[in-house]
């Protein structure tokens, strides 16, 4: 397999750590695209942490030297901002791009570019389910009557740090439970674009992001990044809470993001999909 990730920070570190205990290696190539300034970092962290990963590694700083990589399987994990920047182009040429950054596609510009470079490019963008799931039901069920979706992200009160939620609320001093944000999906990802992914996935797959209702919370009781939804229609009602562990040194981002990518890069290699 000749993989590609567009980015190198949290995800993409942990996700190329999993990947050296899987049982796919080496891979014929890993090409890792990153900002110039981080090149020879990444590029030494590579050929020393993770020896016998790929047969060959390489790092470039353009969309255009990735492509020219000939990737079967590019990953993007870098945020909003680089999926504007690359993958239009990459779709272009032809190539698939599974995005972790779902919430850039709230920005409706960016999704059209997107979907006109991949129908130029006879390409697909998947989005990756992420930190939620249950994605494959409510996408079921996008085409019918009455759907609703109301989505609770509930956090620690630090995640919410960096976010408007510490002008709204106080972070440091709250005791229960506190919602600082209830409003669409669409509002979710203008206000906290970096937590809007969950937000997003859930508005794309169902009802869109004007009609998903989003609450934000803080809550000094819980440890773990909390998502609960719920969907109502005629045809299916269900409810899904989640409980997912932060990755090591972001509390913002979910571990099972990670897994998330695991699990595609799996049903690519496998003959069977699931
Ligand atoms: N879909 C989901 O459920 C989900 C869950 C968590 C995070 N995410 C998203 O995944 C993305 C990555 O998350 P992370 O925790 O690894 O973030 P991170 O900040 O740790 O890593 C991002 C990396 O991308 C690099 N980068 C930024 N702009 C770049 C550019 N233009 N070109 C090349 N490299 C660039 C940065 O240097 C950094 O190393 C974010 O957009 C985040 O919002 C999605």
């Amino acid at each position: 397999m000749r993989l590609a990730i567009i980015g190198y920070g949290n995800i993409a570190k942990t996700l190329v750590e999993q990947l050296q205990k899987t049982s796919y290696l080496p891979l014929e190539s890993l090409c890792v695209l990153t900002i110039p300034e981080r090149r020879d970092e990444v590029l030494l962290s590579l050929q020393t942490d993770y020896i016998g990963l790929a047969k060959v590694i390489r790092v470039v700083t353009n969309s255009y030297d990735l492509i020219a990589d000939e990737p079967d399987f590019i990953v993007e994990c870098a945020g909003h901002d680089a999926v504007e920047q690359y993958v239009p182009s990459i779709l272009m040429a032809g190539k698939n791009v599974l995005v972790v950054s779902v919430g850039a596609l709230a920005t409706r510009s960016i999704e059209q570019r997107l979907k006109t470079a991949a129908l130029k490019g006879g390409a697909k963008l998947t989005l990756v389910s992420g930190a939620i799931g249950g994605i494959d039901l409510l996408s079921a069920l996008n085409s019918v009557e009455d759907l609703q979706v109301t989505y609770k992200g509930i956090k620690p009160p630090m995640a919410w740090a960096g976010t408007p939620a510490q002008d709204a609320i106080d972070l440091g001093n709250i005791t229960s439970a506190t919602m600082f944000f209830k409003g669409t999906a669409k509002e979710a990802a203008i206000q906290y674009p970096k937590n809007a992914n969950v937000a997003a996935t859930l508005a794309i797959a169902g009802v869109g992001f004007e009609k998903t209702q989003v609450m934000l919370i803080a809550d000094p009781n819980v440890i773990s990044n909390r998502h609960e939804y719920q969907v109502r229609s005629l045809i299916s009602n269900y409810s899904i809470c989640l409980e997912n562990m932060p990755l090591k040194g972001n509390a913002k981002t979910s571990i099972l993001t990670v897994y998330s990518i695991l699990r595609e890069i799996k049903n690519y290699i496998s003959p069977i999909n699931i």
